[in-house]
């Protein structure tokens, strides 16, 4: 437990499924007030929410498409009405499709960014224009990937906007770090989400996955909601400006396992 993060208010984008409700939930654990976000899925949205509200925590559910600077700046106010400000803002909203890259349509290529980096900057804004009027020193996470570093064919838009977060993270960071407010990114690998399900319901993709992760395994949810209530407490403090791998190892060049090279 956080004692800190009792009372917080949390706002996490993409928040109906996978990776966004699990930290939903966690944060409200720890005694969060929290915003889910969803763009489409209310119904999925709905559910998390009374999980949440069945444990006796508090949350409302926002629909806003987080490429729409009005609706994110609706998002805000809502929080800000609801609950009286937010201390911890999660840009989490994200989406991939492979495309061999000479056959991407420019609307895909667009899709992606708009979603995972330009949202991202769409949120931070709203969020750091609430912490600078209030001069609090907030927190913002950054959902980001394995894929910032690693490059994945079928998947240059994904890749880029990966990259992309990682150094919004690195120059929002710096760039707020007068103020006291904390920017870190979390780079997860192949976890168990409705994202992954195609590979992860076919055998054979599932094995090829673990075999590319030296701990063995695909993650849950869970792992990841557990980084990040820590980043977002005091015991992460003097952390800002970095990217927390979360990926069992596959940053780590597993080919190269059994001193092969
Ligand atoms: C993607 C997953 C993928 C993992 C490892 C993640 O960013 O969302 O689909 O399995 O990276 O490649």
């Amino acid at each position: 437990m956080y004692e800190d993060l009792k009372n917080k208010v949390v706002v996490i984008t993409g928040s109906s499924k996978g990776i966004g409700a699990e930290m939903a939930i966690r944060f409200a654990e720890e005694g969060s007030k929290v915003v889910i976000n969803y763009n489409a899925n209310e119904a999925a949205a709905r559910q998390v929410l009374e999980t949440i509200t069945n444990k006796g925590g508090e949350a409302i559910g926002v629909a806003a498409n987080v490429s729409d600077e009005n609706a994110i700046a609706h998002l805000a106010e809502n929080a800000i009405s609801t609950f009286g400000g937010f201390d911890i803002w999660i840009n989490n909203a994200g989406m991939e499709h492979p495309y061999p890259t000479h056959e991407m349509s420019l609307k895909a290529w667009q899709e992606v960014i708009d979603i995972n980096l330009t949202g991202y900057f769409i949120g931070s804004k709203q969020a750091l224009k609430h912490f600078l009027k209030e001069q609090k020193k907030g927190v913002i996470i950054n959902m980001s990937s394995v894929h910032q570093q690693i490059p994945w064919p079928l998947f240059a838009h994904y890749a880029a906007s990966k990259g992309g977060v990682k150094l919004l993270t690195e120059s929002t960071a710096m760039e707020y770090a007068p103020n006291g407010i904390r920017i870190n990114a979390i780079a997860p690998g192949a976890i168990n989400t409705p994202i992954n399900q195609e590979k992860l319901t076919d055998p054979q993709t599932k094995k090829e996955l673990e075999e590319m992760i030296p701990l063995g395994y695909i993650a849950e949810p869970k792992d990841i909601a557990n980084i990040a209530v820590w980043l977002a407490s005091n015991q992460a403090s003097y952390v800002t400006g970095i990217t927390l791998f979360a990926d069992g190892g596959m940053t780590l060049y597993p080919s190269f396992q059994a001193g092969k090279g």
